[in-house]
């Protein structure tokens, strides 16, 4: 008799945020440019969908670009900008028979106007459907996305419509760019570097982080699936005893 844990036996995370790394010394070990690395990515990307929609996990977040991306080399940045904005061309209306719903956080007005309108297109295209939400982080960072949250608050209570006291937690994460999801129940960072670089920073704080030496161009569905194994293993307590959790006389 086989002990193996069968896939299916397995919880999924509601959500997965990944920061996916690892794509320009996937090139430069191939002796190529790190651009070919970034184009090598975009399978990976519609690879982890694909395992999402059908795993029913209710949310995935990809990390694409960061506010500090933009220190990078100008013809490196341009070509990110090209490549994002093909693949969304290329991939938008598979991505909506798939039923799958497109969200963009960050700050999209760096941006170009068409890419800008072509993302608000993508959003309300797919903004009816219920597989999966996809959340594509551009130009983010967890502390713009504190900045833009203290911003709307203040905007409110400047003109009445809020007293400090009425800020919480609930609160803010109401004014986050990510309001109205579920938080990360699983981190992955590819790539081998073991290191948030301002991702969601309020939004990890009881998320389960996962590391794996693997480069973005190489992760496939079986590497996601270590990780959720690995997922499987864990005791996340939120500040209760083992104990506690093991009774269950907390609903967590
Ligand atoms: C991640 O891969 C993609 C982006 C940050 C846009 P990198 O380009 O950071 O790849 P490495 O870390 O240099 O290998
Ligand atoms: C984080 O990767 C950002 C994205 C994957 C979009 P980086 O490669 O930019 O992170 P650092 O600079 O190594 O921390
Ligand atoms: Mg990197």
């Amino acid at each position: 008799m086989s002990i193996s844990v069968d896939m299916s036996d397995l919880k999924m995370p509601k959500h997965i945020a990944i920061i996916m790394d690892g794509n320009g010394r996937w090139a430069q070990n191939r002796f190529m440019p790190r651009t070919v690395g970034h184009r090598a990515g975009v399978k990976s990307v519609r690879n982890v969908v694909e395992y999402c929609a059908n795993k029913n996990v209710e949310v995935l977040t990809l990390f694409a670009f960061s506010s500090e991306n933009w220190r990078r080399p100008a013809a490196e940045v341009e070509l990110l900008m090209g490549l994002f904005m093909s693949s969304l061309q290329r991939e938008i209306n598979r991505l909506d028979k798939r039923n799958v719903c497109l969200r963009f956080i960050g700050d999209i007005t760096a941006f170009n106007d068409k890419l800008q309108q072509k993302m608000l297109e993508a959003e309300l295209q797919t903004q009816g459907n219920s597989a999966l939400t996809l959340v594509i982080a551009v130009n983010y960072g967890g502390r713009w996305d504190l900045c833009q949250a203290t911003q709307k608050v203040i905007d409110k209570m400047s003109i009445g419509a809020l007293e400090k006291q009425e800020i919480t937690e609930q609160l803010i994460n109401d004014h986050l760019s990510t309001a109205g999801l579920p938080e990360p129940d699983l981190f992955i960072r590819t790539g081998g570097e073991q290191r948030v670089s301002n991702f969601m920073l309020w939004q990890l704080a009881y998320t389960e982080m996962y590391f794996t030496s693997t480069l973005w161009p190489d992760f496939d569905q079986s590497v996601l699936e270590e990780a959720v194994r690995s997922f499987n293993g864990r005791q996340r307590r939120f500040g209760h005893t083992s104990e506690q959790v093991l009774n269950q006389a907390i609903t967590l």
